[in-house]
């Protein structure tokens, strides 16, 4: 298919289902299909939203593109769990079909308002001469899961000074009213984050531009979230084409957070602010949404995907993956990013592992499939490699390399499978803290690796496409010294 523009805009009722049947038959059957990661129905998810707890449950929506693997026109999917692990697909919850969304329902947050869930999204227009008009819009969620759009935007037009390029507004509740949060461009180009506030969700003030760094944020800003962790902000956002001189990355775009020791509502800014660093030290996440839960979690979730790039699975019709849910803390001023302690239930054999490595590659494992999870302790004073997605001869793998004299660690997919990417480079490297021991804790599900370490202190995660399904060894090679760890399968969700 030649996905051209018309192509990519074309109204959802005119795809016939049995194309849509096809293209899930043909997720169904690929050998790079996660287990218990979300994954689209069909075609291309990326961003989560909505992220919220509502009427006893966890609800997720995910920006669709149903009929391919490319960004046309969005709509919102819904997801529901009980344990977010195991998440059930509901269906298409936001569809363009007003006047105010027509070219995409784009990325917004959800929050629980008395006996209802309030969402707030961007609607995304196009008008004949194919120029972007960004609406914030509303709709709610009742208990039987029906949502209705409100008819009118809450927010018309950005503000004077700002561009079309508005969008991702995340609401939450901050003393006696409502904020909002929203990725903004000045008409001079650069990337902003704009605050809101409300009474009544309906009636939204602009508060200011976010005051939080004095660099300047790229072009644009894209879904920022700023949210509480021991009562400390912490504003997660994406500063797409952010100047590499104020923080390292090679991703096309980052995903960036910082932190500050106050918010002040008065002067809209982040007081204190730490520099930005990654949020993620590989390759593939983008667009993470986090939030404030009601059991004083602050749990988030990515995309596992970055916009503009090729990935292997496109072949087959298909497009991208959200994270696992991620517990947020701060520790010495730094955000550390914890897998729940719920994907424990997806756990099936244990294995123990325990012995000392010379200078040889060690088997650690070459379990049936690629859907594991393993966690490691290895002597801080280790420098080695960890292969995971290895073949047989360990030819073919993704290199996770750890340096203590160094205190880095770093993750080579140049031989991890189907190459894709490579012009932003195959190597990724993060610098740790010192500590006794180096602990990896990492999930491995079928063309998907994230990797955990020394307590969520990094985070790096990788798509990884295998081309032969002999690639599920596990090898540790190269430092001398001791390990010990758990290997447990996992079982697929639901
Ligand atoms: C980020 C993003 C958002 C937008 C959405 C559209 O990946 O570009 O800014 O709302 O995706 O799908």
């Amino acid at each position: 298919t030649e996905w051209t523009t018309p192509l990519r805009y074309k109204p959802y009722h005119q795809w016939p289902a049995a194309y849509q049947d096809m293209l899930e038959s043909a997720i169904q059957k690929s050998d790079w299909k996660q287990a218990f990661h979300i994954q689209p129905k069909t075609g291309l998810l990326n961003d989560p939203n909505g992220f919220s707890f509502y009427d006893g449950k966890w609800h997720l929506f995910y920006q669709a593109y149903p009929f391919g693997p490319v960004h046309g026109v969005k709509s919102w999917y819904h997801m529901v769990s009980d344990n977010l692990v195991d998440w059930e697909k509901r269906d298409y919850a936001l569809l363009p079909d007003s006047p105010y969304d027509s070219h995409g329902v784009y990325s917004g947050s959800a929050i629980t308002v008395g006996d209802k869930l309030f969402l707030m999204y961007t609607g995304n227009v196009r008008d004949e001469r194919w120029e972007r008009h960004s609406y914030q819009l509303g709709a709610w969620m009742d208990s039987e899961m029906l949502v209705e759009k409100i008819t009118e935007p809450l927010i018309e037009n950005p503000p004077t000074g700002y561009t079309d390029e508005f969008r991702d507004p995340q609401v939450f509740r901050y003393q006696d009213q409502y904020l909002m949060a929203i990725g903004a461009q000045t008409k001079r180009g650069k990337g902003a984050v704009l605050v809101y506030q409300s009474k009544q969700l309906t009636d939204w003030e602009l508060l200011g531009e976010l005051d939080y760094t004095t660099e300047e944020m790229g072009f644009m800003v894209e879904c920022p979230n700023l949210v509480f962790v021991d009562n400390q902000p912490v504003l997660l956002f994406c500063p797409q084409g952010l100047d590499q001189n104020i923080t390292p990355y090679q991703n096309i775009y980052p995903n960036m957070y910082v932190i500050g020791s106050a918010f002040n509502k008065e002067t809209v800014s982040i007081e204190n602010t730490s520099d930005l660093v990654n949020l993620d030290e590989g390759f593939d996440v983008y667009a993470t949404q986090a939030f404030n839960a009601p059991d004083d979690r602050v749990l988030s979730i990515g995309w596992i995907g970055l916009p503009e790039l090729d990935y292997p699975s496109f072949e087959e019709g298909w497009a991208h993956c959200l994270s696992i849910v991620k517990e947020l803390s701060i520790k010495d001023q730094h955000l550390y990013q914890k897998p729940v302690a719920e994907m424990q239930v997806l756990r099936q054999n244990h294995e123990v592992l325990q012995g000392s490595v010379q200078d040889e590659y060690l088997l650690l494992g070459s379990p049936d499939k690629n859907v594991y999870e393993l966690k490691l302790e290895l002597d801080a004073s280790a420098s080695g490699s960890l292969y995971l997605f290895a073949d047989k001869q360990n030819t073919e793998g993704l290199k996770l390399s750890f340096d203590a004299k160094h205190d880095t660690i770093s993750m080579d997919r140049s031989k991890a499978g189907i190459p894709f990417g490579e012009s932003y480079g195959s190597i990724r490297t993060a610098t740790l803290k010192r500590q006794d021991k180096l602990t990896l804790h990492i999930f491995v599900d079928r063309s998907v690796c994230e990797v955990f370490v020394n307590d969520g202190y990094c985070v790096m995660t990788s798509c990884v496409f295998i081309k032969d399904p002999q690639q599920t060894h596990i090898f540790l090679h190269g430092f001398e010294g001791n390990y010990t760890g758990d290997f447990w399968t996992l079982r697929d969700m639901n």
